[in-house]
């Protein structure tokens, strides 16, 4: 682990002279300018928001001219920026700001934070940018630069580990002990995690934190931050008879809707004594247990139990156009599922 005192410094000293410095919301403490960017560049690239933020002040100076606007021509402005709650919640929090406020926005994270659309890291974004305020912001980059410098395991999205990277990132915070650290330190953490500890390919060759980054030095970039966990999938179980008369193997039409509609797969029950059953009306004798098989959907996954069975006596149940003998040689002239395919051309292997 870092030497805690020394997160800070290190960046603070690396924005100084490679962070960036000339991003048109920068060289400002105009907490009105501030926060329109800042919402801007939620899930936007800074070079998307750029002329569009130029052209927001340019039509709306400040934040009474943006209250006092026409919703409608909020939304024309914004239109190609998406998320367009934000739009909404942007001309609604103007209206706050200028008739609650007295159109000074209020100067803390809490009191920020409960403004129309500020969450809790953009409320700190504007309150170190805007008033130097000690806060500390945790969006998806500094996520990502925190997950891999300290080696946070866990998925980031996940409840228990965000709590534990905001009381991590509290603790990083430099003493205040003057203004422009504290926003040299905000932008630093942006900057770190726009420009050099990317998602893809992180430049870590430049990385003030390579030598002691627990994703560098463990050569575990791609794992931090760990992904989203993949959902459990239930779990279906199936019993699949293949019944074979000489080189045919009996196929069912399946009925149009559900898993495999319309497609031609093998008779099927729920559990091992219906299937016995479907089998000796059908004929089929000498039962006999092949490998399991298993299927995975998207939203589930199949456990096939196939028994093999010979064709014996005539079957009991009617054949009909939706149940054929397929010679193994013309399988291919049905739609028949991958999975029941595999079983069939394993079964076609062993033939030979
Ligand atoms: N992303 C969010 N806030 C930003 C800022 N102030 N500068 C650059 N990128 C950002």
């Amino acid at each position: 682990m870092l030497a805690l005192t020394d997160f800070s410094s290190r960046l603070i000293a690396w924005q100084r002279i490679h962070g960036r410095h000339d991003l048109p919301w920068q060289n400002t403490r105009d907490a009105y300018r501030i926060w329109l960017s800042e919402i801007m560049l939620q899930q936007t690239q800074v070079s998307t928001v750029i002329p569009y933020y130029a052209r927001f002040l340019e039509r709306f100076p400040t934040v009474t001219a943006l209250a006092d606007a026409p919703i409608d021509d909020v939304m024309a402005l914004w239109a190609g920026l998406g998320y367009y709650s934000r739009a909404r919640n942007l001309h609604r929090c103007a209206q706050v700001v200028a008739h609650e406020h007295g159109g000074a926005f209020p100067q803390t994270v809490e009191a920020l934070a409960m403004l129309p659309g500020i969450g809790r890291s953009t409320a700190a974004a504007i309150a170190s940018f805007a008033f130097a305020a000690r806060a500390t912001i945790l969006d998806g980059n500094v996520k990502r630069v925190l997950a891999r410098v300290f080696g946070v395991e866990g998925f980031p999205g996940e409840k228990r580990v965000e709590n534990a990277m905001w009381a991590l990132a509290e603790s990083l915070l430099p003493d205040a002990a003057n203004k422009d650290e504290v926003t040299a330190y905000t932008q630093g953490l942006m900057d770190l995690g726009a420009t050099l500890c990317v998602r893809g390919k992180p430049d870590c060759v430049r990385c003030p934190f390579a030598s002691d980054c627990v994703a560098k030095v463990e050569g575990r970039q791609r794992e931090l931050p760990a992904a989203r966990p993949k959902k459990a999938v239930p779990t279906r179980k199936t019993w699949m008879l293949i019944l074979q008369d000489g080189d045919s193997v009996l196929l069912q039409k399946r009925p149009p809707v559900g898993i495999w509609g319309g497609l031609w797969s093998l008779p099927e029950a729920a559990d091992e004594a219906a299937l016995a059953e479907v089998a000796r009306d059908l004929g089929a004798e000498h039962l006999q247990r092949l490998a399991p098989l298993s299927h995975t959907f998207t939203h589930f996954k199949l456990d096939i139990e196939p028994r093999l069975g010979e064709a014996c006596s005539a079957p009991r149940e009617l054949m009909n156009a939706e149940t054929v003998w397929a010679p193994l040689a013309k399988i291919d002239a049905y739609g028949v599922p991958a999975p029941v395919r595999k079983l069939i051309d394993a079964l076609s292997g062993s033939l030979i």
